[in-house]
């Protein structure tokens, strides 16, 4: 039953086949002209992990559709020199990008910044999780769960609760659905076989196990939130972005960094990532290519 549960693609919309998916209503040239320049003032994003690689490449290209974009990390100084970026790529007066700190290893912090979300915006259209960490050994938090898996798994679905209310919120005002991605590595790894036993990775702790872990725990969190009751409106997307030049590897040894540099060039850079991500996944709705 499980392994069927990891099989099944949680997104709702593949983001490789959009295209074909509305193909022959309007030309390749037509949508591109339309992706190039669309225009969104009244949407938000929310982007975790926007501070570096996929994240901050994302916000960039919600901020050039002059989507109001809050970007959340852990630097001050390079989150606020990231919104100046974002400023400069919209061309809309409407748009506010920000940032908000947030050491999101630790789920009361990521608490408290949505609870100062929640203060500043009764809606949100689009929550982007992209936080993230390479790690070889477990590292506790001073909460006891492994930083990594705080990242990956329990930390995204932590932001989710917390934000569900103003997601919910904007589908049923806005009547359009809000859309929730979680950006790690579905279809990637097998699922983590001690799950039942060792659902935290205490006794188990391996690389490989780490990286099931995750993997399998967002395809089953997002699974479950799409059956929630009350979130109808809210598409919940579990995406691969394949190998992307970013700085992911910083926090590894020494030869492993230099086996991501030597592997490097066969990576595709934020930017191309972003033309299936942002516009494909999260932005065109059935209706903007018919
Ligand atoms: N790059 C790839 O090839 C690849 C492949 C598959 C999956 N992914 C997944 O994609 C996601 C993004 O990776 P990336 O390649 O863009 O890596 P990246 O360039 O290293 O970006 C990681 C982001 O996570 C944030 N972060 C790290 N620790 C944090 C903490 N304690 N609190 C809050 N934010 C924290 C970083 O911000 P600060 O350091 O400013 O806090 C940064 O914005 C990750 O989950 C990764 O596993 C990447």
């Amino acid at each position: 039953m499980i392994r069927c549960v990891v099989t099944i693609s949680i997104q709702k919309r593949p983001f490789h086949n959009s295209s074909a998916l509305f193909a022959g209503k309007k030309s390749l040239s037509a949508i591109r002209a339309q992706n190039a320049t669309v225009s969104l003032p009244n949407k938000h994003a929310i982007v975790v992990g926007g501070t570096s690689g996929i994240g901050e490449g994302m916000a960039h290209r919600f901020a050039k559709a002059n989507v109001s974009v809050t970007i959340i990390g852990r630097s001050k100084a390079r989150g606020e020199e990231i919104v100046k970026t974002l400023a400069s790529l919209s061309s809309s007066k409407e748009t506010n990008h920000g940032f908000i700190a947030c050491d999101s290893f630790l789920m009361k912090n990521i608490q408290t910044a949505c609870a100062e979300i929640k203060s500043k915006q009764q809606s949100l259209d689009y929550l982007v999780l992209s936080q993230g960490i390479s790690a070889f050994q477990r590292t506790d938090t001073p909460e006891g769960i492994d930083q990594k898996l705080a990242l990956h798994y329990f930390g995204r679905v932590m932001f989710i609760r917390e934000l569900l209310p103003i997601l919910r919120h904007t589908a049923e005002v806005g009547g359009d659905i809000s859309k929730v991605m979680s950006v790690l590595t579905p279809g990637v790894h097998k699922p983590y076989k001690h799950y039942q036993s060792d659902f935290e990775l205490i006794q188990n702790y391996s690389a490989a196990n780490s990286a099931d872990a995750g993997c399998f725990y967002n395809d089953l969190a997002m699974d479950a939130f799409s059956h929630q009751p009350g979130n109808e409106r809210i598409a919940f997307i579990h995406s691969a972005p394949g190998f992307v030049n970013t700085n992911l590897g910083r926090d590894l040894p020494w030869f492993a960094q230099i086996g991501m540099k030597i592997l490097s060039p066969l990576a595709r850079t934020p930017e191309d990532l972003l033309k299936y991500f942002v516009i494909h996944s999260l932005i065109a709705n059935k209706q903007d290519y018919s």
